[in-house]
This record gives C-alpha cells, structure tokens and sequence, in this order.
C-alpha cells in the first residue's frame, strides 16, 4: 500500500518574506552565502560577483585576521605538528599546544582553568546540557543566542526564559525555581542582534542572592568591551569571580574557531569527563589552537585596536541616530538598523550591496516579525572615511525607502 509522502519544508514556510525564495534570488536581494574572494587592507574585500567591498558584516572586530604574527604561529603549528589530530581530545586528541591555549585562555579571563572545544556552539550546547540534571532550572535572558537556546533544551532541566535584561522578572523566576535543585542563570555579555550588553552587577548580586550560578556568554565581548578588551567584567569593573562560567568563542576578535569555558579547576576536570560535546568531537587543529594562543597576547600587546574598534562603533552610532534610525539599546560595534518589515529590510541591504557595502538583512524569524535590520558590525581597522560613507549610503536608502524623513 503506498502512502503519499508530505513534502520537505520549504524555505516560504519558515522565513518571515512576501515573495518566493527564487523571486529574492532572481532580483539579486538574496545576499547570503556570498564568497569572499581577497582580503583588502582597512576592512575591505572582494566578493564575488560584487567586486571590492567595505565589510560591515564580519565579526573580526579588532581586524585581526592576517595579522602577521598570528599567521606566523599557524604555520609554525602546521609545520610542527600538521594538519589535524588524533582525534577527540580524552583520548589520543591533546596536543601541548591545547594545554597552552587553555593556560592562556585562563589567564586572560583570570580563573584557574579553561577548556576549548571545536566551536562556541558546541561549547554552549555541551556545557549547559553538562553542568544540569532532573530538578534542576536553568533561566535564560530571552534574547540569549541560539546556542545557548538549544543548550537549554538538551539539559533535563526546567527550562525558563527571563524578560530581556529585566531583572525583576529574572528575580521572580529565581523565587519560582525548585529550592531542592542547581539554579544557573545564562545570558550573553553583548546581545548579539541587538548590540546591547547584560547588566553584570545587577544579574551577579541576584545570583549571589538566590544561590543560583552565572554562565555568561563573551562571543560579542571579548576583546570588544572593557579598557583593555579583557570583556564583560572589565566593563563594568568588577572582580574576575563575578561570573562562575566564563564561555567564549574563537572565532570573532580571536580570528580561529573554537570555543571555551574558563571558570574553576573542579568544574573545568568535571566537562572534560562529562561534556558530550567535548568528549565525542575531534580535537581543536593545531594551526588553530596556536593562532587562537597567539591572538590573546597580541590583544595585550595592541591595546590601541580595542580604542581604534570604541572609537569607530561610537562614531557610526552617532551618525545614524543623529539622522534619526533606530538603534535599539546598542553599546557596542554590532549595530541593529531597523527597518521594520523584513522586505524593506532586503531593499536596504541591496541598496548597501549596490554601492559595495557588505552588510546583511536579518529578518524574522530569527528577530521578531516587524524588527527586520541590517546588522552593521564595525571594526578597529575601518577607515573613518568608509565608516562616514557607510553612513551616508545608509542614511540615503532608509529615506528612499521611507525608513527615515526624507
Ligand atoms: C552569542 C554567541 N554565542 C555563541 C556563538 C557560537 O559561536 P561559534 O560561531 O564560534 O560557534 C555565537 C555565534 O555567532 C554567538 O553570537
């Protein structure tokens, strides 16, 4: 007997568009999976099919990426060691240089310990389904990255989610969480569609108050905020022993993959013998282990990128509020445009694309319906005179589109 099979899903289905996914393709305001061709000096590069570009869609905010001394220690690292590993790192996977990486890692981040693994995904996903068992809760700011979503959904704990950056909320779901379990409260230090960060000494005292633990999540702050670029609790001043679980990654102002958690000994030697994510998936590749490792020290030795990255991501803000565009609470270099409707959201970004501007249209459902933007992100090595070209293109399209007075 043959039953009718039902379809795959289709992209309409998911995506928050007006027209078919081929319409967008066929009138080029389809932009994503662009392959960059060249690196350019001053944050530019060359796409193909677009020709030369200022990059405002990347994440390598201290414009790391081809820094010589972070390319010499990869191929060192090739060199010495290869290509890859042995494998997963409890068994055969560990090289030296992992050892050195976590060192480091450790005491940029100023805690006893730290463990990388092979993505900042993998570590939110591994780590959060790790430290909870039945009975316990883990609390989630609601704007929290999808890594961090899905962490909580493979842990066998109550899942619940907080207002964003609400503390009375978080307050009330702190009071509500079953007494007789592990509480860990999550959040992102830098929200990463929206720019703003979490409030540290409000979430830290809560914690401290309800005996709950505090994992936070530096992707979009490390080496971005605070002074020196040492993140979130440089930021906001206060003591290394704020946050109990530090997770970061290696792919943004670390220009690698991979990601970590620095916090205590114990819990450190506890996910490497019960992190899934860790345990079963292939050892960091040396190349990158030793270019992460070298990015730390030349975070430290070029403060001057952290002040270059602050002193671009202000001045871009100023300019697009000034002209009257809805920034949200953004603090940082990621820098929300909103555009409201996601097609209006695609016709800005194509406008952008058309006047070699590389940024990307984000649209629901990965933000709410009727908040589609461009997610501009600036970096330490853009020109103020790109930057003010940004500007201005943008500026002119959202008042061609109707996004701004005319
Ligand atoms: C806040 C946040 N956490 C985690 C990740 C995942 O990191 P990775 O890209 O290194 O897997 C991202 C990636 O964009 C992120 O924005």
């Amino acid at each position: 007997m043959s039953t009718m099979k039902i379809p795959l899903a289709t992209i309409e289905e998911v995506w928050d568009v007006e027209q078919s996914f081929n319409d967008y393709e066929q009138s080029g305001h389809y932009f994503y999976l662009k392959a960059t061709e060249e690196l350019l000096p001053n944050g530019r590069v060359r796409v193909q099919g677009h020709g030369e570009m200022i990059m405002l869609g990347g994440y390598s905010y201290l414009g790391l990426i081809r820094h010589p001394k972070i390319d010499a220690a990869a191929q060192a690292a090739i060199a010495k060691y290869g290509t890859g590993t042995y494998g997963v790192r409890l068994l055969a996977g560990t090289l030296d240089l992992h050892l050195q990486l976590e060192e480091r890692i450790a005491a940029f981040k100023q805690t006893e310990a730290a463990l990388t693994m092979s993505s900042g995904y993998v570590t939110n996903l591994a780590t959060i389904s790790a430290l909870l068992r039945r009975g316990d809760t883990v609390i989630s700011d609601k704007l929290n990255h999808a890594s961090i979503v899905d962490g909580c959904q493979l842990a066998m704990a109550e899942f619940v989610r907080f207002k964003h950056n609400d503390m009375d909320h978080l307050e009330y779901r702190l009071k509500r969480a079953n007494k007789n379990g592990r509480k860990l409260v999550v959040a992102d230090a830098v929200f990463s569609m929206d720019g703003d960060l979490i409030d540290l000494p409000a979430v830290s005292e809560l914690c401290r108050k309800h005996d709950a633990y505090l994992m936070i999540d530096e992707a979009h702050s490390l080496g971005v905020v605070g002074k020196t670029g040492h993140g979130i609790e440089e930021h906001f001043g206060m003591p290394p022993n704020s946050v109990d679980i530090k997770m970061g990654t290696l792919s943004k102002a670390i220009p690698s993959v991979g990601g970590y958690i620095a916090g205590e000994a114990d819990l450190i030697r506890y996910l490497k013998h019960l992190a899934r994510g860790f345990i079963f998936s292939a050892a960091l590749p040396p190349a990158q282990a030793a270019a992460a490792m070298t990015a730390f020290d030349v975070i430290e030795e070029e403060p001057e990128r952290i002040a270059a990255l602050q002193r671009n991501y202000l001045h871009f803000a100023s300019r697009l509020r000034e002209a009257g565009f809805d920034l949200l609470q953004t603090k940082t270099a990621i820098m929300p445009v909103l555009c409201g409707e996601s097609d209006v959201a695609l016709q800005l970004a194509k406008y952008c694309h058309d006047h070699g501007i590389f940024v990307q249209a984000i649209i629901a459902p990965v933000v709410p319906a009727g908040s589609a933007r461009l997610r501009a992100c600036v970096c330490a090595t853009h020109t103020m005179e790109d930057i003010d070209y940004c500007a201005d293109v943008m500026i002119k399209g959202g008042q061609l589109l109707g996004i701004l007075p005319k």
